[in-house]
């Protein structure tokens, strides 16, 4: 079928500035949980502005495929995203680079085909963002799968190492570029084929030896991947909407890599090949000193809470698995209600993806102003009465600071050892996701309530409440 109407390339590109000015309208209103919202639909209004008008182009033919591709995405994707858990949103977000990689080097491909044999058919650009498309798009599916599988424990999450595995991963690596100037000069679609093959196999072995824990950083790089195959499909297609949103996609995730990086003070070079986690590199130093951690009870906290001038609550990965958000902001607004000064310190990589505590908080409609970031709350510890650490671990390891052998020595943290008590709540004294000890639990003005986090604040919600 072809199209009732088409408009003038001109059009489409006009309309395409318009959607271009919502995406970067809309990922600067995501840097404030005050107007991520608002961000989200600028964003998807410029998403659809672009779909429509591509839909005008002469060039787009079968309308009924369309509609099935368009009807397919929306049966998978709504209930996808409305029913993900908090939780969860690193693997859908891994999933959808995948696929997101997966799709432009498909489209890619398919293009290169139609041109198929090459000589003289597609001019010389078109068949390298062709082949680039293929190799960085296949690459970013099977990276994005390996990821998903490791984060939904479908696999081991430790880094899966063999000796020489660096050597090989390069010759992989060198061998899909090989492959891809083979497919480019020779004209049988099966050098293609061989190509895409090696990419996936290089997607796979990049991922298998990356730990658990630096999961989102590698999340975020196959994100700007997957950007950088929808540019160079945008360069095949010659399509604008699909090159400025692969590059604004292709950029942020490389600044999220890095700046992710930066808060664990580890380097990307080190997140990609430094096998953290694995067995080997796990010194759990001797945390405990001979101390043993102090156990408390939720009527105990709530007395010292219920007295205290200023209380710091500092939430993790834990507040977030056991969905406490809102029991943790009762206690908050109960406390407050007393006259107790409270604030909440968020560290920039609490949790499993970032702002992760910024949108459990909001949530639970905590105001923002009470919302400090490390930097901002840090000073303020030494003062404090109370620090009350919710489900969070790694974020408060004074082992960042003090032990230089620790696996996580340099990472910045929030110096909750800094206030006159800490109150750690947790099931057990077991490690968060760096899989080290926390000497923490075993300071002298440490006391550890051993719980699940939502139960445990329900309990000092009511204990508070009779103090
Ligand atoms: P973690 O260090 O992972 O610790 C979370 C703690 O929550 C665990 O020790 C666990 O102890 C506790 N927990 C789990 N379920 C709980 C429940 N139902 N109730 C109460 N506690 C529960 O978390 P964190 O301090 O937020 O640090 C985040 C980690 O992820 C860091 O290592 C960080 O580098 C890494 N990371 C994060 C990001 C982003 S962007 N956020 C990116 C890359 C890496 P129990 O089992 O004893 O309860």
């Amino acid at each position: 079928m072809t199209p009732a109407f088409s408009l003038s390339p001109n059009v489409v590109d006009l309309a395409y500035v318009v959607a271009a000015v919502g995406f970067v309208v809309g990922i600067k209103a995501l840097s404030s949980p005050r107007t991520a919202r608002m961000g989200i639909w600028v964003s998807a209004v410029g998403m659809v502005v672009a779909i429509a008008f591509t839909l005008t182009l002469a060039e787009v033919e079968r309308y009924g495929l369309v509609a099935v591709g368009l009807a397919l995405g929306v049966v998978i994707g709504i209930p996808a995203a409305r029913f993900v858990r908090m939780t969860a949103m690193p693997q859908m977000v891994a999933l959808l680079n995948g696929l997101g990689g997966g799709a432009a080097a498909l489209v890619a491909l398919a293009e290169f085909h139609q041109f198929a044999p090459l000589a003289g058919r597609a001019d010389r650009d078109t068949v390298i963002a062709g082949l680039a498309s293929g190799l960085i798009g296949s690459l970013t599916f099977s990276g994005s799968l390996v990821a998903f599988a490791k984060l939904q424990e479908l696999i081991r999450g430790a880094p899966i190492v063999f000796g020489g595995q660096q050597v090989v991963n390069a010759i992989v690596f060198a061998g899909a570029v090989l492959l891809a100037v083979i497919a480019g000069v020779a004209e049988e679609p099966l050098w293609l084929a061989v190509m895409v093959a090696a990419s996936l196999v290089f997607g796979v072995l990049l991922v298998l030896p990356i730990g658990g824990a630096d999961m989102p950083v590698v999340v975020a790089l196959l994100n700007a991947f997957s950007g950088l195959s929808g540019v160079a499909t945008g360069f095949v297609l010659d399509n604008n909407a699909l090159i400025i949103g692969g590059t604004l996609v292709g950029a942020s995730g490389t600044l999220l890599s890095i700046l992710m990086g930066r808060a664990m003070n580890r380097s990307l070079t080190n997140v990609l090949f430094g096998a953290f986690g694995a067995p080997a590199a796990v010194a759990t130093a001797g945390a405990s000193d001979g101390h043993s951690a102090r156990a408390t009870t939720a009527e105990d906290v709530a007395v010292m809470l219920a007295y205290a001038r200023r209380v710091v609550f500092v939430p993790g990965y834990g507040l977030a698995v056991a969905q406490a958000q809102h029991d943790l902001a009762r206690l908050a607004e109960n406390l407050a209600a007393r006259g107790v000064d409270v604030k909440y310190g968020i560290h920039p990589v609490a949790g499993r993806m970032p702002g992760h505590m910024n949108v459990l908080l909001a949530e639970a409609n905590v105001p923002y102003e009470e919302l400090y970031e490390m930097e901002r709350i840090n000073p303020e510890l030494p003062q404090t009465d109370v620090a009350v650490v919710v489900g969070a671990n790694d974020v408060v390891n004074p082992a960042a600071r003090n032990q230089p052998g620790s696996p996580i020595y340099g990472m910045p943290i929030i110096d909750v050892d800094k206030s006159a008590n800490v109150v750690v709540i947790k099931r057990s004294l077991s490690p968060g996701f760096a899989g080290i000890d926390n000497p923490l639990f075993y300071e002298q003005n440490t006391a550890m309530l051993f719980a699940d986090a939502k139960r445990a604040l329900e309990e000092l919600v009511a204990a508070v409440k009779s103090v």
